[in-house]
Parts: structure tokens; sequence; C-alpha cells
């Protein structure tokens, strides 16, 4: 069969595969592949069980999978056939050098661009998924435009907004794609090839065309914007736990301002997930670069409230259980950084649960989908640590219960069941605020919400 175009894209992770078949399963007069260098991963890709959890994934991939959707470990391959190239390789915190904790690491970046030089012989569009710092794409041009060979490569951001665990819902109805170009005939030309990809199920009047700059910028900032309202309302919490009043009840208030609005004002035991804390550092880096010391000071305080609230949940449970938990059976209640995805990298449960550790608890970590990654984020405690996906028989002869997801499904307990199985005193530390928290204290746990009145049965 002959494809309108092909596309390619360099990275088979949490954004290239989900962003590439419902691209696939959108556009069937396209080619798209994916690439990746792990092998094992698009082995995975290749079969029913996926590499990444997501809700209705399985059935986007099935449904292009071997038509018009391909995964392979053919870099150069792909790259030789493919007109538009997505890059979607992963950009975290160097951990090493300058910029050490901060800055992104663009080695694979890097990389990545020598390898569309090698094995390109015409003209191509290199489109920037992963999220980089602002000005990357000038980098990313001046490696690509070396080329011997005279071959002309446009690159344009199109920087992937998707949350972990809706990921197809916010592919398939993006509040907005972004398209950041270049100034000129040919950037213009690009940004509307892309364009033309989303314009496919995308409304046109949400496909937004900014400069490079704007759109790559954007993306961090959007990033920092919500995990600013995330610590806000953790700072709130902190708050409310000295002044009776309940945070809960303010989110709502508060939310319900039009200007403001009810998104991401829940409090919780902290923000995780792969982007938040790696883009506002890195935000605070190319602030302070630039010599933006009170920016780069502004955003700084949302990573350090984030730390505050994680070890605010850790201390609560130790003073509260008096001020010991050395060989004490604690039970975390969900250990992925969300509900509906398997993904712990910066989990607040890895956090509390290292913190526990080390004053010598006993940790019983319980999640629908996130053990496999559990198991390696705890690595080096064993013995101290069990991983049991039955909060049940997690619960068996625990003296606390600690939530650090919010699994739908742990609001349909069995508590008077757990709690029966428990030694008392028993005790629940809700790190997501999604119990019924009166029902767990009338069935005899002493209950620590997060920015609300404790209740205890102790005189
Ligand atoms: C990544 C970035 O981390 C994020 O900044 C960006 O917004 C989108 O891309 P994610 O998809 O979650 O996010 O990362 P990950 O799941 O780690 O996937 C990256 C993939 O790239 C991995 O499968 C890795 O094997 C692959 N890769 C990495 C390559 O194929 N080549 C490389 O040189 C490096
Ligand atoms: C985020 C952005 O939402 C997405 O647009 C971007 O492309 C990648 O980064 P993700 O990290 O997958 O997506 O999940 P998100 O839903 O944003 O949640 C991030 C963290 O904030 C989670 O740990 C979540 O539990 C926490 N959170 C979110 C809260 O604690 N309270 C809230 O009210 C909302």
């Amino acid at each position: 069969m002959s494809f309108k175009k092909k596309i390619l894209c360099i990275g088979a992770g949490y954004v290239g595969g989900p962003t590439m078949a419902v691209i696939a399963a959108q556009c069937p007069e396209y080619k798209v592949t994916v690439v990746d260098v792990n092998a094992e991963r698009i082995q995975a890709w290749n079969g029913d069980h996926l590499p990444i959890f997501e809700a209705g994934l399985l059935e986007v991939v099935r449904q292009a999978r071997g038509r018009n959707l391909f995964f392979s470990t053919d870099i150069p391959g792909g790259i030789r056939e493919a007109d538009i190239i997505f890059v979607s390789v992963n950009t975290p915190t160097k951990t090493f050098g300058h910029g050490a904790g901060m800055a992104s690491d663009l080695q694979h970046w890097e990389k990545t661009a020598h390898q569309i030089v090698a094995h390109s012989d015409r003209a191509k569009i290199i489109v920037e998924k992963s999220t980089l710092p602002v000005r990357t794409a000038e980098a990313m041009e001046r490696i690509l435009q070396e080329n011997k060979k005279g071959i002309r490569f446009d690159v344009v951001s199109n920087p992937e907004f998707l949350a972990e665990g809706t990921a197809i819902q916010d592919l398939l109805h993006p509040d907005r794609v972004l398209i950041g170009s270049r100034p000129g005939e040919s950037g213009r030309r690009a940004a509307e090839e892309v364009a033309a990809i989303f314009a496919h199920w995308v409304p046109a009047g949400k496909i937004i065309a900014t400069n490079l700059w704007s759109a790559e910028l954007s993306k961090l900032v959007a990033n920092a914007f919500l995990a600013q309202r995330v610590s806000s309302i953790n700072s709130v919490s902190a708050l409310c736990e000295k002044t009776g009043a309940d945070v809960d009840e303010i989110s709502f208030a508060v939310g319900s301002d039009h200007r403001i609005g009810p998104h991401f004002l829940k409090a919780s035991v902290g923000f995780g997930g792969s982007c938040f804390k790696k883009d506002i550092l890195n935000l605070v880096y190319i602030a302070r670069s630039y010599g933006l010391e009170e920016v780069a000071g502004y955003w700084e305080s949302v990573v350090r409230i984030n730390e505050y609230q994680q070890e605010r949940f850790v201390r609560t449970i130790i003073d509260e259980m008096f001020h010991t938990v050395v060989g004490k059976k604690i039970v975390l209640l969900g250990f992925a950084f969300k509900a509906d995805t398997g993904d712990t990298r910066e989990s607040p449960g890895i956090h509390v649960a290292r913190k526990l550790l080390e004053e010598r608890a006993l940790l019983a970590v319980s999640d629908p989908q996130a053990l496999g990654n559990a198991r390696r984020d705890l690595a080096g405690f064993s013995g101290q640590v069990e991983f049991e996906p039955d909060p049940y028989r997690a619960a068996v002869e625990a003296q606390a219960l600690a939530v650090i997801t919010e699994w739908r499904a742990y609001c349909d307990l069995d508590f008077a069941r757990m709690f029966a199985s428990m030694r008392k005193p028993a005790f629940v530390f809700d790190g997501r605020n999604i119990l019924d928290h009166h029902r767990l204290f009338e069935i005899g746990f002493n209950v620590f919400p997060l920015g609300k009145p404790a209740m205890t049965h102790f005189s």
C-alpha cells in the first residue's frame, strides 16, 4: 500500500506511543512508525501487553497496528523513509555536572539530531514533541544544518499536553494543539504540514500557530501553572490544620469563582509525575541563567512547597503514631503518582515509603497497577517491605493505612473488615482526602485527613 506521508516518532514512551497510536488511527492514509532504542519496549508495543497502562490505548493500537501503525527498532530505516519526524525521547533532569538537579539533560536529543542527519538523504520536518528548554530548537537547527549533504530541515515545536490516565481522551479532544515554527515561507509550510495531521480530528480553532520559542516555553509554563495551583492549595492545607478550616470547603469556595475555576485545587500528599518537577526546575534554571533571580525563586518555591507537603505527611504519621513507627506495619494504599496509571515516576509514594523505612517501619505497598514499578523504586529495602495487590491482605496486622494514590476503588473498600484485622489503635492518614472520614471514625479508626480537623478516639 502506498501512503500519502510517512511519519516517524523516535521514542516509544508514555508520550510517543499513545500520541502516534491516535495519529495513526485518525489518519489512515499516513504511515506512522514508532522507533525506540529499547527492543523490549518495542516488543511490548507489538504485543497484547503494552508497556504502559492507559485506558483505551490497546483498542486504539489494535485499530491501526499492522495497517498504518508500526513499532520497530530500526531507527536508521525509519529516519530514511520519513517525511516528518517527531522526537519524543526523554529529557530528564541532569544528574551530573553544570546544572545538575535543575537543567534538562539533552544528551538523548543531541544524539537523536546526529542520527537524523546521518540517515537522511532529503528534506524533512523535525517536530519537537518532548518538553524542552526554551530555545532548544536553535541548537537542534545548528546540528541539523551542519550537514554536508545540503539537506534542509525545518524544526517545529509541537508540545504534548496529554495527562497520564486520560491520555487517549486528551489526545482525541485536546484543549489546544500548539505548533510553533520559524518565520518565513519554509517554517510556515512546515507548520502547515504538521497542522494538517491534527486537522483530521481537531477543530481548526484549537490548532494554534505561534513562534517557536512561545511553543517551547508554553509547555513549561502550562505545567508550572498547574503545579503551582497544587502547591497553593497544599500550602493552604497546612494552614487549615492549624485553624480548623476545611481545605475541601476552601477549594470549592475559591474554585467557584469563574476567574479561578475548580480544577487542580485538590489538596494532596504532593504532586508527582515525570513532568511537573522536572519542568519547573528547568524553568527555574533558565530564568536563573538569564539573571532573573526573582523569577527563578518564585517558581522554585512551588517545588519547595511540594517537598514540604510530602515531608509534612510523613511527620504527621510518625508524630501521631506516638513518635515512633519502629516495627509497625503501615499500608500504603496506592503507589502510582496519580490514579489510573501504573507510573510511579516522582510519586510522593517513593518519598513517603523511603522516609518510613528509614524510621524502621514495616511497609505493605498496595496498588492495582504500579507494583512492578514500586518494586524497582524500593529495591534495597527487602525484608522491610512487602508488595500486596490485595488491600485486605495488606491490612492484616497493620497499624495504619496511608492513602497515597486516589484510586477510585479505595473509596469502596470494606474498612470495617480491614479494621477488624488490624492492630489497635488503628490509624488512617488520607493523603488524598478521598475516604469517608466520619464513617472511618465510627468504625474505630483514628483519622487524619489533609487540611481538616483530625478525628481521634484518644481523650
Ligand atoms: C518524554 C520526555 O520525558 C518528556 O519530557 C517529554 O515531554 C515527552 O517525552 P515520556 O514519553 O514519558 O516523556 O518518556 P519515556 O517514557 O521515558 O520515553 C522516552 C523513550 O525514548 C524511551 O522508551 C527511550 O527508550 C526512548 N529513547 C531514549 C530512544 O529511543 N532513543 C534515545 O536516544 C533515548
Ligand atoms: C501533567 C500535565 O497535566 C500535562 O498537561 C502534561 O502534558 C504532563 O504533565 P500528568 O503529570 O500526567 O500531566 O498528570 P496530572 O494530572 O497533571 O497530575 C500531576 C500530579 O498532580 C499528580 O501527582 C496528581 O495527583 C497531582 N494533582 C493534580 C494534585 O495533587 N491535585 C490536583 O488537584 C491535581
